[in-house]
C-alpha cells in the first residue's frame, strides 16, 4: 500500500536570522605595541609556570625520599617485609582485604607517592610506617612486581 504524505507535513522552516559579522577595526600602531607587550607578558608567565611545574617536585622531595630512590631494592626482601607489616590489611598476595588490592598500584602512583603513602599516615586506618631507606626501597621493588 502506498503511503501518502499529507501536504501539511513540510520540511522544518530554515532559520532566517543570519549572524552579522562586523570587521574589527585595524589596530593602530599604539594598539599593536600594547598587544605585543601583552603577549610578551603571557609568554613570560607561561615560562614561569613551566619552570615551577618542572622544578618544584624535585625541590620538594625530602632527604629520606631522595636516599630511598637512590637505592636499588630487592623484591624478595620487600615481600618478606610486606608479609610481616602489610599483608594483614592488604592480603598475603596483596589482593586486598581491609586495604585495597595493590596489584597494578604502580600504574596509579609513582615511587614518590608510594613512599608518601607508606610513611605519611595520612590515610587511616593505614598506619604510619618508618622503614629504613633500604627497607622502603625493597618494598618499592616488591610493589613493582605486582602487575
Ligand atoms: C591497618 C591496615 C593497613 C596496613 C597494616 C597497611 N595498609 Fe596500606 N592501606 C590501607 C588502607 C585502608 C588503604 C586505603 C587508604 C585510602 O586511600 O583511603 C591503604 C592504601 C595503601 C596504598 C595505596 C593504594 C592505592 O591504590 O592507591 C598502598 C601503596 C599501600 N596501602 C601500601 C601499604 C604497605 C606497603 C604497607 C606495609 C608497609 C601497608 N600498606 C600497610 C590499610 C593498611
Amino acid at each position: 500500500m502506498r503511503l501518502d504524505i499529507p501536504s501539511s507535513v513540510t520540511s522544518p522552516a530554515t532559520p532566517t536570522a543570519t549572524p552579522t559579522v562586523t570587521a574589527a577595526a585595524a589596530p593602530s600602531s599604539a594598539n599593536r605595541r600594547g598587544l605585543i607587550s601583552a603577549l610578551a607578558m603571557v609568554a613570560a608567565v607561561c615560562v614561569a609556570v613551566v619552570a615551577l611545574v618542572v622544578l618544584l617536585p624535585a625541590a620538594r622531595s625530602d632527604p629520606y625520599t631522595r636516599s630511598t630512590l637512590q637505592l636499588s631494592g630487592s623484591g624478595e626482601r620487600g615481600e618478606q617485609l610486606f608479609l610481616i607489616n602489610c599483608a594483614g590489611c592488604h592480603g598475603i598476595a596483596a589482593q586486598g582485604l581491609v586495604g585495597p588490592s595493590l596489584h597494578g598500584v604502580h600504574n596509579r602512583k609513582n615511587n614518590r607517592q608510594l613512599i608518601q603513602q607508606v610513611v605519611s599516615g595520612r590515610t587511616p586506618p593505614m598506619p604510619r610506617f618508618q622503614p629504613e631507606p633500604q627497607a622502603m626501597a625493597d618494598l618499592l621493588a616488591y610493589l613493582d612486581t605486582l602487575t
